[in-house]
């Protein structure tokens, strides 16, 4: 199986990249130790971080970011940059914004959302400012019945109880990756109820390697506000499920 995977497809914003790497990808030898293209106000974040398993996840997630996005500057400008030139850095509120100071006028705006698990990062982007984009990786693991009526919809329950008995852990990931995917557009993630969002993935592709639809429906009974339509693809990529959730 290749340790990276990438791709590109139309959304209505725009074109939306792609890309998964595994660790072994992202840090091929002890020079490539994170450090060593961080930009300076990464490193001193990578360094504040309290656990190695959260500085491996972060630094993970943004060398892939870093991949993706030399390569989306490149196409979009015309113009190199190095992983170093690219910053990423979080909100408070937890999502990644992307600058690019030494480009000056010229740096596109961009859109970026990070996912990781189990030594795979997942990061999609599109060109221009806050716009909604939600990526989730999740590896395919049983989720426990008292899960799914803590935090799935009666309509995602219904849903769930009727897939085939081979394929509902794909499909229950599934959801929970869609959730995750929808909560990250709305750049809220699980600050909201998981209840307030259906995501039903299309069943019939279970062991389909593309892209299939997710439709992503938004719960009126539990919400205090409108929230924005939304697309859903996801796939399975090795022994995982890759969402996103992206402008209907
Ligand atoms: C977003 C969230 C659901 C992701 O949880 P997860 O399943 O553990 O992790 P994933 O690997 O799929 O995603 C993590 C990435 O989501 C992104 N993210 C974090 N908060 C986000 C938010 N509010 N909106 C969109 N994306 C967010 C980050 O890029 C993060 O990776 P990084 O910190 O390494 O950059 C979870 O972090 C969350 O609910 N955060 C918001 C609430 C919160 O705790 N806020 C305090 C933030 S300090």
């Amino acid at each position: 199986m290749p340790s990276q995977l990438s791709g590109i497809f139309q959304t209505a914003a725009g074109p939306l990249r792609w890309l998964v790497q595994s660790d072994a990808a992202a840090f091929q030898s002890a020079s490539d130790a994170p450090l060593a293209w961080l930009n300076a106000d990464e490193a001193r974040f990578w360094q504040a971080l309290k656990t190695d398993k959260r500085r491996r996840d972060w630094a993970l997630g943004r060398r892939a970011a870093k991949e993706l996005l030399a390569k989306f500057i490149l196409d979009e400008t015309s113009q190199s940059v190095t992983y170093e030139q690219i910053v990423i850095l979080p909100h408070a509120d937890g999502w990644p914004i992307v600058t690019l100071p030494t480009l000056g006028a010229e740096a596109p705006a961009v859109t970026l959302s990070i996912s990781h698990s189990h030594g795979r990062a997942f990061c999609a982007a599109i060109r221009g400012r806050d716009l909604l984009l939600g990526a989730d990786i999740e590896q395919i693991e049983r989720r426990s019945t008292a899960f799914v009526e803590e935090y799935f919809t009666p309509l995602e329950r219904r849903y769930l109880a009727a897939a085939p008995e081979e394929q509902v852990d794909t499909l229950a990931n599934a959801i929970w990756s869609g959730k995750e995917a929808a909560l990250k557009a709305i750049r809220r993630g699980l600050a909201e109820d998981t209840r307030i969002v259906s995501c039903l993935p299309h069943p019939a592709m279970v062991i389909d390697p593309e892209w299939s639809p997710m439709r992503i429906v938004w719960n009126e009974e539990r919400l205090a506000r409108p929230m924005p339509a939304l697309t859903g693809r996801w796939r399975r990529s090795n022994n995982s499920v890759l969402t996103l959730a992206y402008a209907a």
